[in-house]
């Protein structure tokens, strides 16, 4: 039987967090940070997981308010939970555009050090030009480019990574040589990037830390299956779910790379009860703080691209068509979520006139709804089903609640799974690649 592969995400972001909620805490306070990674390593999970964004989004013109606002440096956060855990994985979202391969290769490399062995990076490109603005030079690249430069970007870190052998490291004191001759030299000449010298940071314990992908176009998808260790995917929805395990399993192979090299993990999101009508009537709850009224209007607005500020949330949708024009965007900072703004809103039409529904209502029908709803026997069911049917490798779990939010799960799920026997009770390995069954390259 396969392993289940579990992760828990900090959620900090989108409309998924519930803020507002009396038991929610801070997004920032390193407590936060704490409660959530000691309560994932006592679940005995793999790997602890910080999503990111350069740049707060804005929607008409405003802060958005859906963002949670506070976004820490993801590797100087993790840094401080590699002092108070011991063998979760540490997995930082890291875009390729607005860095450089030198300081990132040697940042990563730095917590995979303090870590022995346990960092993990999660390589985006999010190049749009709102974004951009923060950096030199504007930051911008186009689509096309993005994903060529993250590619040489990964393969350049990796350079540098292997610039230094196991045996580099000399520290002899009797003949006060620190390292060898050729320690930590490199040189690369390519597209993106032409740099030479000596890489800082001698060989870290994973030697190549564990690389994540997360983008799903063609051009994404490929990206990953010629480089990437793990994969967070949208698609975690069973049929779905093999349907992209399939795809991706094919490109894999066609890289020259071994079968279960590349493991696929879909964002999940839960809602448990003690009976699975309990369970329901919580994911509701939690589905009507997730879309208050106010965000009801701001997410029917990402798809129509207007200002639709003076709809009433419980009424009928606008009568007028999304704007479909290319260079207007009402949303800044986020990937374009609708690839065909008009056939998603004629099936939302569709479907609020088939169940009368109002815009609230609609929107809670047709966004991001709980992956998994019921009592933990269920959930635990469910979980282990995908996987055992290669719909998934695991999941990176996303609880809508920061810090507390994985605590049932931990206490009342993961026992469940491991009386099955396809998740661990004690760590077998102190490395991520190691927790992933991947071969460590250290
Ligand atoms: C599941 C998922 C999670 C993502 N998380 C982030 C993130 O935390 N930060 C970020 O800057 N971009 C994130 N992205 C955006 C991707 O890096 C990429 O820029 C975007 O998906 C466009 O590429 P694509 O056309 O290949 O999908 C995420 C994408 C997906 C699918």
């Amino acid at each position: 039987m396969k392993q289940v592969i579990l992760a828990a995400h900090f959620p900090g972001v989108n409309n998924q967090t519930v803020w507002s909620d009396p038991a929610s805490g801070s997004q920032i306070d390193f407590a936060s940070f704490t409660h959530l990674a000691r309560t994932a390593e006592r679940g005995r999970f793999d790997f602890f997981f910080l999503a990111d964004g350069q740049r707060l989004r804005e929607q008409r013109g405003r802060i958005h308010d859906l963002d949670v606002v506070g976004r820490p440096d993801s590797l100087t956060v993790l840094s401080g939970l590699a002092a108070v855990t011991t063998h979760l994985g540490l997995a930082a979202t890291v875009n390729a555009t607005f860095n450089e391969p030198y300081d990132l290769a040697r940042r990563i490399a730095t917590l995979d050090h303090l870590s022995g062995g346990r960092a993990g990076w999660n390589v985006v490109t999010s190049s749009d030009a709102f974004t951009g603005e923060n950096f030199r030079r504007g930051g911008y690249l186009d689509h096309s480019q993005r994903y060529e430069r993250a590619e040489e970007f990964v393969r350049t870190t990796r350079e540098l990574w292997d610039s230094w052998a196991a045996e580099d490291l000399v520290a002899d004191p009797v003949t006060g040589t620190f390292a060898t001759r050729e320690a930590g030299a490199f040189a690369h000449r390519g597209t993106h990037f032409d740099i030479g010298g000596r890489f800082t940071v001698p060989r870290s314990p994973q030697r190549h830390p564990l690389t994540i992908q997360a983008g799903d176009s063609d051009g994404g998808r490929e990206f990953a299956a010629a480089t990437a260790d793990a994969i967070f995917s949208r698609h975690g929805r069973p049929a779905e779910g093999q349907a992209f395990y399939r795809d991706i399993a094919a490109r894999v192979a066609a890289h020259g790379r071994a079968p279960g090299s590349l493991k696929i993990l879909p964002g999940a999101t839960f809602a448990l009860g003690d009976t699975d009508a309990e369970a329901q009537e919580h994911a509701d709850h939690i589905r009507r703080q997730q879309v208050s009224p106010q965000t009801a209007i701001l997410l029917l607005e990402q798809l129509w691209n207007r200002d639709l500020s003076a709809y009433d949330p419980e009424g009928p949708l606008p009568e007028i068509d999304p704007d479909v024009s290319e260079d207007r965007s009402i949303i800044k900072g986020r990937a374009g979520m609708y690839r065909d703004r008009l056939k998603t809103a004629a099936e939302w039409r569709a479907l609020a006139e088939q169940k009368r529904l109002g815009i609230r209502d609609l929107i809670i029908e047709v966004t991001g709804r709980q992956s998994f709803i019921g009592s933990p026997a269920r959930v635990a069911e469910e979980i282990n089903e995908s996987v055992q049917s290669d719909a998934a490798d695991g999941f990176i779990l996303v609880p809508h609640l920061t810090p507390t939010g994985l605590d049932e799960f931990v206490d009342k799920v993961v026992p469940l799974l491991q009386e099955r026997g396809v998740f661990r009770t004690e760590y077998g390995t102190t490395t991520l690649r190691g927790h992933l069954g991947l071969e460590n390259n250290g």
